[in-house]
């Protein structure tokens, strides 16, 4: 095992450690438990860089558990604190500007403050915010996500845990079971039937074997009673998908996937996997929902039922449609949203089509999620990956760079990454020498956390692009001299 490679932050952080570290150490002291030197000279300089956000998260901490909204948004020694954005950069609380890809977790494939969404939000915003009542945009972005992602009728929603719960809820109303299953890895939302083998985390949990992955609760306050409604199987591997439908047979209402398993880095489904899934699903009554939260807007125009020419049963969507609003929305066949409509199956939401967000997703739809803006996305992900995998040659620096659509990740693992088991093999220190080098220089490459990957907006240019590759090109070879150094430390 890579040294540090066990180490890990919610929802990867083993639970006793998280506690241990936060409640004993602060800042620079638990990063020098594994700590190499080049890794403490850039948390050194981070530290030089961004006093002030130091100083606003030790207020927040005061009120806010971990001192941010979200954990994820968690880090050490603290998370930078910002002041503004525009377009493909942001600003933090120290006047230090950055490339941004990480865009709110990929939720901004339109970049800060899309000209064209700003302009719809603010016309509505003298014409009420509020109705909880209807009104004409929901028509209009209605028949935008039916025509583009193939189903018949959609509901609306603000988050991406919403629209997976619903869409969950409804899977089960419409086959009459109870279980669904998912992947090791996979990652839905915050409700109790996404909350199972986000991240276990060996050896403080038992994962089982690969082929016969266990449930795991990623939590305290999960129902075990959920739990056990939620099989898991391997991702890439049909065979323990076939292994679950026999053991449960008629019991699973559905298979939630994301097509590309986007909280390990990028996880591709290998040639037939989901083709697989489809069949699966059809010889055994269950429903396909695919999870394109964040594959819906950023892989192609179609999302990734059109990317991959595999047509799920349901879609759910979120993130980059709503142009920078909280704005979901999930979709099936009419034979499904009449439970709905029927009254069997309840669905509803206060801030639902909020004029507002509806604003904003049809500017979105209509101006930013364009083929144009694909093509434009597509090539500077392309550019950006063709240039890290150069600098990686030239440097010595081993590991993968995957893209698709407006995403794309340097994977710093030993070997292709086919599903989470893989990803766990990460050298997590080397992959903060990598983060913190980047942002040290005026580049978020992603957002932190090493589960996650960059996001191309409409509105980076080829010079953002050259930008960051020289970026990298000056941190590649300290990256290459650690990693060699630490792989010869492996025993
Ligand atoms: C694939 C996927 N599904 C669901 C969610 C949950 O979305 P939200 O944070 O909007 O609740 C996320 C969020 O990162 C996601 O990536």
């Amino acid at each position: 095992m890579l040294p540090g490679s066990n180490r890990m932050a919610f929802p990867a952080l083993p639970r006793d450690e998280a506690v241990s570290t936060r409640g004993l150490l602060t800042g620079l002291e638990i990063l020098e438990i594994t700590m190499y030197p080049a890794l403490k000279k850039e948390l050194e300089t981070f530290e030089r860089r961004t006093p002030k956000s130091a100083e606003a998260h030790k207020k927040n901490l005061k009120r806010i558990p971990l001192g941010v909204a979200s954990n994820y948004r968690a880090y050490d020694p603290y998370p930078i604190f910002v002041e503004d954005a525009k377009a493909g950069r942001f600003r933090d609380l120290d006047g230090n500007q950055y490339i941004d890809h990480n865009l709110c977790f990929g939720a901004l494939m339109a970049g800060h403050c899309h000209p064209a969404v700003m302009n719809a939000v603010e016309k509505r915003l003298s014409t009420g915010t509020m109705f909880g009542m209807p009104h004409n945009m929901e028509w209009e972005l209605a028949e935008e996500i039916c025509t583009r992602f193939r189903v018949e009728m959609c509901r609306f929603g603000n988050s991406g845990t919403e629209v997976t719960m619903h869409s969950i809820r409804l899977a089960r109303a419409a086959t009459g079971r109870d279980k669904i299953m998912k992947f090791e890895g996979g990652y839905h939302g915050l409700h109790d039937s996404a909350l199972v083998s986000v991240k276990p985390h060996p050896p403080h949990d038992d994962l089982g074997d690969v082929k016969n992955p266990k449930q795991v609760s990623a939590g305290l306050g999960v129902p075990k009673t959920a739990i056990a409604n939620v099989l898991v199987a391997t991702f890439n591997d049909l065979e323990t998908v076939e292994r679950r439908f026999k053991e449960n047979p008629g019991e699973i209402a559905a298979i939630i996937l994301e097509p590309i398993m986007m909280n390990v880095g990028m996880c591709m489904p290998e040639k037939g996997f989901l083709e697989g899934l489809r069949q699966i699903c059809d010889r055994s009554g269950a429903l396909l929902i695919f999870d394109e939260v964040k594959t819906g807007a950023k892989l192609s125009w179609g999302g990734a039922s059109e990317y991959f020419s595999v047509t799920p049963d349901m879609i759910c969507l979120a993130k980059s449609i709503g142009g920078g609003l909280p704005l979901a929305a999930f979709g099936t066949h009419k034979r499904v949203m009449d439970l709905i409509s029927d009254h069997r199956v309840f669905h509803g939401g206060t801030y639902n089509t909020n004029p507002v967000s509806m604003a904003a997703g049809l500017a979105t739809f209509r101006h930013v999620l364009t083929r144009d803006n694909y093509a434009h996305v597509e090539k500077l992900s392309k550019k950006l990956a063709d240039g890290y995998r150069k600098i990686m040659t030239q440097s010595g620096l081993q590991g993968e760079v995957l893209s698709a659509g407006a995403n794309g990740v340097l994977m710093l693992h030993p070997k292709h990454v086919r599903n989470y088991r893989d990803w766990l093999t990460l050298d997590t220190d080397l992959w903060r020498h990598y983060w913190f080098g980047m942002v040290n220089r005026g580049v978020m490459c992603q957002p932190y956390w090493w589960d996650e990957q960059w996001t191309i907006s409409v509105q980076h240019t080829e010079a953002d692009i050259e930008k960051h590759l020289a970026t990298f090109d000056d941190i590649a070879s300290s990256l290459a001299a650690a990693q060699q150094e630490r792989m010869g430390a492996v025993v």
